[in-house]
């Protein structure tokens, strides 16, 4: 029996998730995997953060809270997205959501609608296709470019704006390249923007990890603020994934709805996670700066091992913590090579089409894991290729 309304028709899963329980069977079958597919930090959660998570336990911070999350967190936030982004909010525009996910699920619910149209970065995280196909609006696909650093081209997405467009998704520093959309091009995209009755929707979840140009945000540009939908949140910042922690900032019409949706849907984030929060806003710092050096030496290690494997060429990503060969030189359709990575080579990475079509002739190598293991990978993978 399948019961299911056609809605589900077009919502996909995420295959870094797939891909990890293929890893983990193989692993339990006695094989050696490095692990590459999934994108977590792989640092703990820094002592000061779990601290604060277990202090607010043991002082009762385990009922229900507020729905658009603990004001002093909001009030946390809001002084670190000003700050970072040059811009002035206060609280009230700020969400509390368990995770940055939350800020693609229930604003693109609430905004879009059958007849409107949607335009997403492609390759990319593949939730936002997934998502504007739940909301019955067009999912229509903006390609990056990977000779200008995978940026988005602006006169494409000129091309593809329509009365119908009711919303942009931006990505930047970005999943699955790491690419960082210049300052140049936000611009221009912003000036698209402002003319037209349209949002955008900023996804600058990998905001603080950047390794040389400060990744530029649009919410910085006059006038774009009552346009944008910016999410951020802990999981990449301060390897957090587990805590479930998310915000968004966006104009109060759009806010009240989103809280709605969440009392329909959650209440409101964990509560002494948010407590947790605070203390990664408002703690040390260098656990998110020594986690970002690190992860340059590691681009640097993986990009550089990466180019010398036959048939592979990387550029170097400017942020996030991902590399995103282009493979088309080995002839190998991408699935095909990821898969026999992982079962001949047991390093689990992910095809490219796992974040669309235009994904096609890439792989994406999560380096979220130690240089001796991302060493160990690019010789397994050069074993294999040169063997070809
Ligand atoms: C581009 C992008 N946006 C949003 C998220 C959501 O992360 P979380 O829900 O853990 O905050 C991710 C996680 O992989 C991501 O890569």
């Amino acid at each position: 029996m399948n019961l299911l309304s056609s809605r589900m028709d077009g919502v996909r899963g995420e295959g870094a998730f797939a891909v990890l329980v293929e890893a983990r069977k193989l692993e339990a079958q006695g094989r050696s995997i490095i692990h590459m597919e999934i994108g977590e930090p792989d640092f703990p959660t820094a002592s000061h953060i779990v601290e604060a998570g277990k202090e607010a336990l043991d002082s009762g911070w385990t009922k229900y809270g507020p729905t658009q999350g603990d004001p002093e967190l909001r009030e946390a936030i809001a002084e670190v997205v000003c700050k970072q982004r040059d811009i002035k909010i206060d609280e009230s525009q700020v969400v509390v959501t368990p995770g940055g996910k939350p800020i693609l699920f229930f604003p693109i619910l609430s905004l879009l609608e059958p007849g409107d149209e949607a335009l997403y970065p492609n390759p990319g995280f593949p939730i936002y296709e997934s998502m504007i196909n739940y909301s019955g609006a067009k999912a229509i696909p903006i390609p990056l470019v990977e000779s200008r650093g995978f940026s988005l081209d602006v006169n494409v997405i000129r091309d593809k704006l329509s009365d119908k467009t009711k919303l942009l998704i931006l990505n930047s520093p970005q999943n699955p390249t790491g690419g960082v959309v210049p300052e140049e091009d936000i611009r221009a995209i912003a000036e698209m923007v402002l003319e037209r009755n349209m949002m955008v929707l900023a996804d600058e979840v990998y905001s603080r990890i950047y390794f040389e140009e400060k990744p530029f945000s649009i919410t910085s540009i006059d006038g774009m603020l009552e346009k944008t939908i910016l999410l951020d949140g802990f999981s990449k910042t301060f390897s957090m994934t587990g805590w479930r922690m998310g915000y968004g900032v966006m104009p109060k019409w759009l806010l009240d709805a989103v809280c709605l949706m969440m009392v329909n849907c959650n209440s409101h984030t964990s509560s002494f996670s948010q407590r947790a929060g605070i203390a990664a806003l408002r703690g040390p710092q260098n656990c998110v700066q020594d986690m970002v050096a690190e992860f340059a030496q590691r681009r640097d290690l993986i990009v550089d091992g990466l180019n010398n494997i036959p048939g592979f060429s990387c550029t170097k990503p400017g942020g996030a913590f991902y590399a995103f060969p282009n493979t088309t030189q080995t002839g190998i359709p991408s699935d095909e090579l990821a898969h026999r990575l992982l079962h001949e080579a047991g390093v689990a990475c992910l095809t490219g089409t796992s974040f669309g079509d235009y994904g096609e002739g890439y792989l994406r190598f999560s380096y979220a894991t130690s240089r001796t293991e991302i060493q160990e990978a690019l010789t397994r993978i050069d074993k294999i290729m040169s063997g070809l």
